[in-house]
């Protein structure tokens, strides 16, 4: 296949970008998405051109760090696929595809399509995990869970924080992503005890780092690749609720 390409160029985190034209030949069907730019890259560098500036890693869908709006849809137009997992059989020969970077005042461009997300890491370390004293693992069948929760912070867990739920969000929203990583911890008996502090702490960080208030318009179910839906935000917002009247009464 032969496509047009329109990807986003930014020399650093103050330089003006734009869009900028290019042609990928010889595209098979069976390559990724990140292969084909990987392609591009090749022939940019044989001409002694900059390369661009994208994010990867596993390239299988379960680190997150692949981060591009391809044709306006954040990981593209397969629902549940991170970039990565997304291939160049999805498109036709000729066919013109934009490529961007996130887009959230909270997650600045570095360069091309790579963005800084240490936002995200900023509202973990507020309180997405679980204090416990060193020493021999557990048995694993000391604490019966009912398998109900289970599943559900099972579901919750998959969140592998790529941040295209923020992407989507017309308000630059984080809370599919902060009611991920608080429900997957504050379901489980091991991480009831910090539940309270964890939910306030986190909620207040994601605040700090200038994402925007959810307005329940669900663009970031929609575009999430590990299908983490709307009722994990309302548990979220449940706990917080009853977390915010605990520390007033006391
Ligand atoms: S909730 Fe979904 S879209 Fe948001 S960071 Fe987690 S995996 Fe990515
Ligand atoms: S590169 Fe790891 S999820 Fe896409």
């Amino acid at each position: 296949m032969r496509l047009n390409l329109k990807i986003w160029r930014q020399a650093g985190p103050t330089a003006a970008g734009r869009l900028v034209d290019y042609t990928a030949d010889n595209v098979s069907p069976d390559m990724s998405f990140l292969e084909m730019l990987d392609v591009v890259n090749e022939g940019l560098v044989k001409r002694g051109e900059d390369a661009i500036a994208f994010d990867s890693d596993c390239r299988e869908g379960i680190c997150g760090m692949c981060s591009l709006v391809v044709n306006g849809i954040a990981h593209g137009p397969d629902r549940g696929t991170t970039v990565c997992q997304l291939h160049m059989r999805r498109f036709k020969d000729g066919d013109t595809i934009t490529v961007e970077p996130w887009r959230a005042r909270a997650f600045p461009v570095v360069k091309d399509l790579v963005i800084d997300r240490s936002a995200f890491d900023r509202i973990v370390a507020a309180g997405g995990y679980v204090s416990c004293n060193v020493g021999g693992a557990p048995d694993g069948n000391a604490i019966p869970i009912a398998k109900d929760v289970v599943e559900t912070a099972m579901d919750s867990a998959a969140c592998i924080g790529c941040g295209a739920c923020v992407a989507a969000c017309k308000n630059a929203s984080a809370m599919l992503f902060v009611a991920a990583k608080v429900s997957h911890l504050s379901l489980l008996p091991q991480g009831k005890v910090e539940q309270d502090r964890r939910v306030l702490n986190m909620v207040s960080q994601m605040d700090a780092e200038g994402f925007g208030d959810c307005t329940n318009i669900g663009s970031c179910e929609a575009v999430c690749p590990k299908s983490i839906t709307l009722d994990t935000m309302a548990r979220m917002n449940r706990q917080y609720l009853k977390a915010t009247v605990k520390r007033r009464v006391e």
